[in-house]
């Protein structure tokens, strides 16, 4: 009898630890869903619907390492920084592209609903960057991505009730990387001598466009904004190819601290603005530029070559079927000529969800997704 009282009060204990375990390890009690914006470093098959774009990946050896050696459209051999954060956030990899979600139109109320990846390889902040010269889509600006949020938006507002969806969209956590190609444009631009900014004028255009973005992100009801800073687009070895010594590109990297400083100013004032505003920005620059000085302390080997190439660090050409592919791929630090390879996209997810100052700031990627 006695024994059957304490079980029975030792089993309620039980219990309270478990919902309280429950409420305070998993990300998921204040998480509904996860949205991912940006360009090729989190699209996950979003170029695939854009017939006639040559911004895509859905084809070998693309995807070499993924389950099934699949190229679903990942600029990867495997899952990329996309899929690695919404794993730490309690996915099982990235959410699917907006197509694939009949552009929106699919039921929200699915259980299996978790978020949307809006991202596209080859865009960027400016609706200039990524435009092809005869008029064929090859990218979805971030312009056209937050447009589509917003019909994701306004549907979840039409069944769950405007509270419920504003709630819900302001508890999600929204992951965006984006801003090299505006910065590969640029500098493109530069050389061919068409350009008519100055590198100010520039890196104040692109980031009061980001702003004016944002700022429509944030008028949806968005609060939760994890921003992956530009890396050090000038180490490429796209970029080191023309550099004789094959080292990094100075001006393009000064190009990328330029901006992500600003960024940096942007983010802090808008959420001295917004009431109830969260942000997270991980400092991808600085990390990999310390994996660039000492890669074999995170275990990598090549930090200048392609995996995926032909030619002169294997970046003359991009990642085809009749590309040479590298054996050691978990010792690379880029897959092909611009993207990082799954072991660098598994390493730096890690390093935002969980690290601390000076790589990510004010706070991590685990902070924001439990923040309120
Ligand atoms: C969604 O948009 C893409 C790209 O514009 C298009 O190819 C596709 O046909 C659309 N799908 C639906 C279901 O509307
Ligand atoms: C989802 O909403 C549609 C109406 O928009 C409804 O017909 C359907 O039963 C709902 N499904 C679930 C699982 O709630
Ligand atoms: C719900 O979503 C899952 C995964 O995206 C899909 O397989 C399933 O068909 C969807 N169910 C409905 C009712 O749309
Ligand atoms: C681009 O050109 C402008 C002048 O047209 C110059 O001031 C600026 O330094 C150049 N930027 C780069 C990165 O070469
Ligand atoms: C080329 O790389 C070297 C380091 O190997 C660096 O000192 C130099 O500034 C780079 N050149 C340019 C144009 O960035």
């Amino acid at each position: 009898m006695e024994i059957t009282t304490r079980s029975f009060v030792l089993s309620l204990a039980g219990i309270g630890i478990m919902v309280m375990m429950m409420m305070t390890s998993s990300a998921e009690a204040t998480m509904p869903a996860v949205f991912v914006l940006g360009d090729s470093t989190v699209d996950v098959g979003t170029n695939n619907f854009l017939t006639g774009s040559v911004d895509r990946a859905d084809f070998p050896h693309n995807g070499i390492d993924f389950p099934g050696s699949k190229a679903t459209g990942r600029f990867s051999n495997g899952y990329n920084i996309a899929d690695f954060l919404a794993k730490q956030l309690g996915l099982e990899m990235s959410p699917p592209p907006f197509f694939s979600l009949g552009n929106g139109t699919a039921p929200l109320n699915n259980s299996s609903f978790k978020g949307v990846n809006f991202a596209s390889g080859g865009s960027g902040i400016l609706d200039t960057t990524g435009l092809s010269p005869d008029g064929v889509k090859m990218v979805v600006p971030l312009s056209e991505q937050v447009q589509q949020l917003g019909s994701i938006s306004s549907r979840l507002a039409s069944f769950k009730g405007a509270e419920t969806a504003a709630d819900y969209l302001a508890t999600s956590v929204f992951i965006i990387s984006i801003g090299s190609n505006d910065m590969f444009h640029y500098d493109h631009d530069n050389s061919s001598s068409s350009s008519s900014s100055t590198k100010e004028q520039f890196i104040s255009q692109v980031t009061a466009t980001y702003q004016k973005h944002l700022r429509t992100m944030l008028g949806f009801g968005v609060r939760k904004i994890g921003i992956i800073s530009t890396g050090p687009v000038g180490c490429c070895p796209s970029q080191r190819r023309f550099n004789q010594t094959s080292g990094c590109l100075e001006p393009l990297n000064e190009l990328a601290v330029s901006f992500n400083a600003k960024v940096k100013t942007m983010m802090a004032h808008l959420s001295s603005e917004f009431d109830g505003m969260q942000y997270s920005i991980g400092d991808t620059y600085s990390m990999t530029m310390n994996l660039i000085k000492s890669p074999a302390s995170y275990g990598f080997k090549n930090i200048n070559t392609a995996c995926c190439g032909l030619g002169k660090l294997n970046a003359d050409f991009f990642c085809t079927p009749d590309a040479n592919v590298c054996t050691n791929r978990d010792e690379m630090l880029f897959w092909d000529m611009f993207h990082p390879s799954q072991a660098a996209s598994k390493l730096a997810a890690s390093d935002l969800y969980n690290g601390g100052q000076p790589f990510v700031t004010p706070i991590n990627f685990k902070q924001l997704a439990a923040a309120f």
